[in-house]
């Protein structure tokens, strides 16, 4: 059983449906992202399952007892939110010792000076308690420092220790890193990444940013106007959009579009060159076909299946090089992945022939439904082209 479950959530804010009857079974210990554009739900989801909102219908299930009457507080889920919330007169030690003293602690316990005599071995366990976190997180020697003294990753974790030392069910995160600069963001997935792998508590994490999801999430449940629209691990998201919408949200570059027709044997058209075969549907259809920049390659201009195709910028990030090219009257447009070899025989304005490697080829109906790979004929495709 799953610990956490979202039973057909729904929520309105008046007339605006936010979501539309969300289903989600979140593993134990998995680090699930709920992924997609701005103002799709992801954050309202979130503060429903804290408790911070209450949904319109639907249940909101923990360790297989319906929690909707549960104060937030009695969740036992520890929310970090985008800014620090550290208070900053208390050093990073009496921030993360914040919520012990108030769980663990009887009022007179808790006044100053008097509280520590009375309850010497409380304080002590404590204390290790918050030791024991701060290593974990690697802000020990940070312990008696303000937060004004640390820089922002540090905050960040210190944030994450105080939440950390209530030993919560679930981490519940809503776009933590959206305040960092580009490098300490990147920095911080791996981070994050590592903390999750160290800790084997549950993480639950909100982001728009499809290159955070996939590169931490065990699992990433794509959301799009108040619906999920996939969720598996970020390798079968990125492989295998299930929607055209998917593709187009995950990977980056964009995965590259083109309109195409699929002919009643089952062959993938774009123009005269057939670039997939897949199963045959009743009628010729117009179909989009998804092709990622990464499944695509320079070929002789002789290549069969070659498309055209005219260099228009090539984008150099070091490690890849990225071909824009136009096709076509130039309205087309086309990412190609290229070695730096490769991109170092051509330049822009040059005419290029590219293919498509084989089996690669995605192809949406009209309703952007993805429509299925059945056989694809692995040699065929130069001699019906
Ligand atoms: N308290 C609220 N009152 C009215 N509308 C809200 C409220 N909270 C969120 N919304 C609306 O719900 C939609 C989803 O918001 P949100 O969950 O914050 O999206 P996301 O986190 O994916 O960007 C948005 O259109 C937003 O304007
Ligand atoms: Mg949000």
């Amino acid at each position: 059983m799953s610990a956490i479950s979202l039973q057909a959530i729904k929520k309105s804010f008046g007339k605006t449906n936010v979501l539309a009857g969300i289903d989600l079974d979140i593993r134990d210990g998995e680090f699930l992202t709920l992924v997609g554009p701005s103002g799709c739900g992801k954050s309202t989801l979130l503060r429903i399952l804290a408790g911070l909102e209450a949904p319109s219908s639907g249940s909101v299930m923990i360790g297989g007892k319906t929690v909707n009457a549960v104060r937030p507080a009695d969740r036992n889920l520890a929310m970090v939110f985008q800014s620090y919330a550290l208070y900053p007169h208390l050093t990073i030690a009496q921030n993360m010792m914040t919520p012990l003293r108030l769980r663990d602690l009887s009022f007179t316990e808790r006044l100053p000076i008097i509280g520590p005599m009375l309850a010497r071995e409380k304080y002590r366990k404590l204390q290790h308690q918050v030791q024991e976190t701060a290593k974990v997180l690697r802000i020990d020697p940070l312990l008696d420092r303000k937060p004004g003294q640390l820089s922002g990753g540090q905050r960040q974790r210190a944030a994450l220790g105080r939440a950390m030392v209530r030993k919560p069910i679930a981490f519940l995160m809503d776009e933590p890193l959206s305040n960092l600069d580009a490098a300490l963001r990147i920095h911080m997935r791996s981070e994050l990444a590592e903390l999750h792998r160290s800790l084997g508590t549950t993480f639950v994490y909100v982001t728009h940013d499809q290159a955070e999801a996939l590169t931490m999430s065990t699992r990433m449940a794509v959301m799009m106007d108040g619906h999920i629209l996939q969720l598996g691990p970020p390798d079968e998201v990125y492989n295998n959009p299930n929607h055209i919408r998917v593709a187009e949200f995950v990977g980056s570059p964009k995965i590259n579009l083109l309109p195409g027709e699929l002919d009643t044997s089952g062959y993938v058209r774009f123009g005269d060159t057939v670039l997939s075969r897949i199963s045959a549907p009743g009628s010729a259809i117009s179909v989009t076909i998804g092709l990622r920049a990464e499944h695509l390659a320079l070929v002789e201009p002789s290549d069969a299946s070659a498309l055209q195709g005219r260099v228009a910028y090539k984008e150099n990030l070091g490690s890849d090089l990225f071909l824009h090219a136009t096709m076509k009257d130039g309205a087309q447009r086309v990412v190609i992945r290229a070695t730096p070899q490769e991109a170092a025989t051509v330049s822009v304005g040059n005419d290029i022939s590219f293919a498509r490697k084989r089996g690669e080829a995605m192809v949406f109906g009209q309703d952007g439904n993805r429509i299925g790979l059945a056989d694809i004929v692995p040699d065929s495709m130069s001699e019906v082209a």
